[in-house]
């Protein structure tokens, strides 16, 4: 895959703004016309929005068949997005101002090709795939997600990253306007930064997504474009991704700067190593009922046989 950087596109072949917004209100008014000229009925059109925008993507590599996804509506509707709300709902309800139309990402550090790209011109070069996947978050709930998205070593790769860079740092889009937790420093500083080490990132079970369920990713589920590590707590999967970052140093993320003794640099699971204030051994699935018993969780979310050997000769309980 060849990403060209701003420096190395030729004046000639930029894409003028205004034909770039023409072009979008064309494609928009084209859709607009296919729907009132019935070519595509507006049922087709609604159930393109409720059911599927990618059909019979292939498979990533760990993807699992065998695992049963929560119902949809469970995961947009009890989402953690503290920009917004510390309230689940209203974290789901208030994203919906997220303004995600254009997007760019800008790329730096310890590489040969730094530059900023738009997301578009990002996922042209990319072979999108369905990755289902369990997730667990640190307060101990749990779902499946079949996840849209890309291999986000094969991403990274493109950027030629030098032999200094030991880690990537992310960092989530800054809309303070309109994300009411970023007007002060309640619980988080802004915006979310997160890590990981180089070979983490470049490991492939380790995705970017833009989708679930076959269509787009809904705003409070990290639009339009998030991680996806699964055999880390969810809070390393940060969303709406605006800088990528290849250092030398590990970056301090968010959470571990608010609550270093709480939250590690790792954050692999690990039903070992208890939360300060509660247990992580077992967790409870979303959508499951009252009586349904507790899931046992599982060292490195049961993604052990892939990716232990990264942490052979680590202290899992000092490097939590
Ligand atoms: N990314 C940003 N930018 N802001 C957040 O608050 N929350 C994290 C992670 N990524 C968060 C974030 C946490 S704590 C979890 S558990 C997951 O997103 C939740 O993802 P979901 O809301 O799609 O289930």
């Amino acid at each position: 895959m060849i990403i060209k950087t701003k420096n190395e596109i030729l004046a000639s072949e930029i894409t003028d703004p205004s034909i770039f917004k023409e072009r979008r209100k064309i494609i928009k008014a084209l859709f607009a016309t296919l729907v009132s000229s019935s070519v595509i009925s507006p049922n087709r059109v609604l159930a393109a929005n409720n059911n599927s925008v990618w059909n019979n993507l292939s498979k990533g590599d760990f993807s699992n068949n065998k695992l049963t996804p929560t119902p949809a509506e469970l995961i947009k509707n009890y989402t953690n997005y503290y920009e917004f709300s510390f309230n689940k709902k209203d974290s789901t309800e208030l994203a919906q101002h997220l303004k995600i139309d254009p997007w760019s990402i800008e790329v730096t550090g310890e590489i040969e090709k730094p530059g900023t790209f738009y997301l578009e011109d990002i996922l042209r070069q990319q072979v999108l795939q369905e990755f289902i996947y369990r997730f667990r978050c640190v307060e101990a709930w749990s779902m499946v997600v079949p996840w849209v998205g890309f291999s986000l070593g094969n991403l990274l790769k493109t950027f030629k990253p030098l032999s200094s860079a030991y880690f990537v740092k992310f960092t989530s889009v800054h809309q303070p306007e309109i994300m009411p937790k970023q007007q002060n420093n309640a619980m988080l500083e802004w915006p979310y930064v997160e890590s990981l080490r180089i070979d983490e990132a470049m490991h492939p079970l380790s995705i970017f997504a833009v989708g679930m369920y076959g269509n787009t990713l809904p705003k409070q589920n990290g639009a339009p474009l998030r991680l996806v590590v699964p055999w880390k707590y969810g809070f390393k999967s940060i969303k709406a991704i605006v800088k990528i970052e290849f250092l030398k140093r590990p970056p301090i993320s968010s959470w571990s700067k608010s609550a270093p003794g709480e939250y590690g640099f790792y954050a692999n699971v690990n039903p070992e190593v208890p939360h300060p204030r509660w247990s992580q051994n077992s967790e409870r699935q979303l959508g499951s009922g009252l009586f349904t018993p507790r899931r046992q969780t599982e060292l490195f979310n049961g993604y052990g046989e892939q990716v232990a050997s990264m942490y052979s000769n680590m202290d899992l309980r000092h490097f939590f």
